[in-house]
């Protein structure tokens, strides 16, 4: 008898059917089995024993299996489940009137229990839009499945449960669909700009990196404050859409970071990788193809402390994906893209010791290594970064101050305020939706200067020693500046603004 079953392979982010064929011919007693890649012939023995060990028959008869479409790779064993169906089903010890409706997933053990997986949110939603009626799936990936609308999703602990449900026992219940609000898919508000003494120009300064997606470094002594006010970045970023959530948990998903509750991630990510990460960590990779810190970080942010302890590889190796808001792995045969939309916050000390341009103490550093020590991050990686942002530590009278502080609230009302300007202005482009995203193009397009705002960023660029580089972050950083006022012209006074925030383009800065 022939059998039909469907299970699915993930390929970057997004899923694909799999039509598993299974036929028993009766009266050849040896068993021929076709299957497409090594890792599902190992499946083979783990289904023989969960078969056995469940006490249903393994047909000694000529068994063939073929998987379709061909020519995509299906790594792993999550195959192993929809094959035993098959199996069992071709073998007469399944019924298979239900077997057409359902994408079955799952890595068996030997005892036949199911094994949690990969990539269970870009499979259901592959299967909603195919028309499946739902997924047969182990039960902690069940909550993270049933963040698809519409779908039936039953979790399962074993194959038993499994082979009974298709026999019609209604016992089993669907996991239940959450229901999700986006107007609650608020940042960790566990911390609060409010907690932050002071600092209000370099709040401004978040509030301006917020409003137009603006990449920022902050540079100054240790103890300044720099990783409390990276942190409280996503406080203030707008509450992800519902596109953005599906998208940021499919990374996730396909990451294998989905905790069994969770679900849908609906606050921005904040990731933070330690100093020793490898360039594989950091932007994806490997023998088969994961997705790395950057993507984890879509949509949200990537904090780098401590910026010139990165390797310098690792740094190169992230200028590419902050250009193109995606990563690409290329393998001999394949290529998967990832995507890795995010806002990158770096920090650093401004010398060895720390305290080069310190208030107070004084650097022991000597201008050369000052020097070299910046070095480590010239260049292209600076390019892409649009606010440069010079932290000193507060004072004590301010640190013990009991006055109210800005909160992140309201920072976030106005940030939330600029964006819808941008959305607006970006209506006809669906790859651009802030300001630090426009192109060059979109810059001579909506960044013109009059008269007396031309004047003063040349004078400035003159000046200051500005570089021709600066030039393009000033005109972005501006233009977000005058759409937090919601102004259609870039004044004199935006444009005064976002010159302060090029430090570290200024000639000699360290010098
Ligand atoms: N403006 C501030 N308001 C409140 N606490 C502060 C402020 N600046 C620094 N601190 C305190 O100092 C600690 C060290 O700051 P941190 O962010 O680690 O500095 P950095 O990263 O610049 O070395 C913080 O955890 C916080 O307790
Ligand atoms: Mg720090
Ligand atoms: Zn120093």
């Amino acid at each position: 008898m022939l059998v039909k079953t469907y299970g699915s392979a993930v390929f970057g982010i997004d899923a694909t059917t799999i039509t598993i064929e299974v036929n028993i011919s009766i009266g050849i007693n040896f068993i021929l089995v076709v299957l497409p890649d090594s890792a599902v012939k190992e499946s083979q023995q783990r289904i023989k024993a969960a078969m056995k060990n469940n006490n249903y028959k393994y047909p000694g008869k000529e068994l063939t299996i073929n998987m379709a479409p061909a020519d995509i790779r299906k790594e792993g064993s999550t195959f192993d489940l929809p094959i035993a169906i098959g199996i069992l089903a071709a073998s007469e010890q399944v019924l298979t009137d239900q077997l057409e409706d359902f994408l079955i997933l799952g890595e068996l053990s030997l005892d036949g229990n199911l094994k949690p997986m990969k990539g269970i949110l870009p499979i259901a939603l592959q299967a909603k839009k195919e028309g499946y009626k739902g997924l047969i799936v182990p039960l902690e990936n069940a909550s993270e499945a049933a963040i698809v609308q519409g779908l039936k999703v039953y979790g399962m602990s074993c194959l038993k449960e499994v082979v009974d449900f298709f026999n019609g026992d209604e016992s089993f219940l669907p996991t239940e669909v959450p229901s999700f609000d986006s107007s609650n898919f608020q940042a960790d508000n566990s911390v609060d700009f409010s907690d932050v003494k002071g600092q209000m120009a370099i709040k401004r300064a978040f509030e301006i990196a917020a409003s137009g997606g603006h990449n920022v470094i902050l540079i100054g002594p240790p103890g300044a404050g720099k990783s409390m006010l990276a942190k409280r970045l996503p406080t203030i970023l707008p509450p992800m859409t519902i596109d953005e959530a599906l998208e940021t948990t499919k990374i996730h998903s396909v990451a294998g970071k989905i905790s069994k509750e969770a679900g849908l991630v609906t606050q921005r990510p904040f990731r933070k990788p330690h100093h020793t990460i490898s360039d594989v960590a950091l932007v994806g990779g490997g023998g088969y193809p994961q997705p790395g810190e950057i993507s984890l970080a879509h949509n949200g942010v990537l904090f780098l402390d401590e910026l010139p302890e990165y390797k310098r590889t690792v740094l190169e190796v992230m200028r590419q994906p902050l250009e193109d808001r995606q990563v690409t792995i290329s393998r001999a045969k394949f290529t998967v893209d990832y995507p890795a939309g995010f806002m990158l916050i770096a920090a650093m000390n401004p010398c060895p010791c720390g305290y080069f341009n310190h208030p107070e103490k004084e650097c022991l550093c000597g201008p050369g290594n000052v020097q070299k020590y910046l070095n480590k991050i010239s260049g292209p990686l600076l390019d892409r970064i649009d606010l440069h942002v010079e932290v000193t530590p507060v004072s004590y009278d301010e640190l013990s101050s009991k006055e109210g502080e800005l909160g992140s609230a309201q920072i976030r009302e106005r940030v939330i305020a600029a964006r819808l300007v941008q959305e607006n202005r970006f209506k006809s482009d669906s790859t651009v939706h802030c300001n630090a995203q426009m192109s060059s193009q979109q810059i001579r397009e909506f960044c013109s200067l009059n008269d007396a705002s031309a004047e003063i960023l040349k004078v400035a660029m003159n000046k200051m020693g500005l570089s021709a580089r600066a030039y393009d972050r000033i005109l972005k950083v501006a233009r977000t500046i005058a759409d937090l006022e919601n102004f259609r012209d870039i004044e004199v006074k935006h444009m005064a603004e976002a010159i302060q925030f090029r430090s570290l383009d200024r000639e000699g800065w360290a010098s």
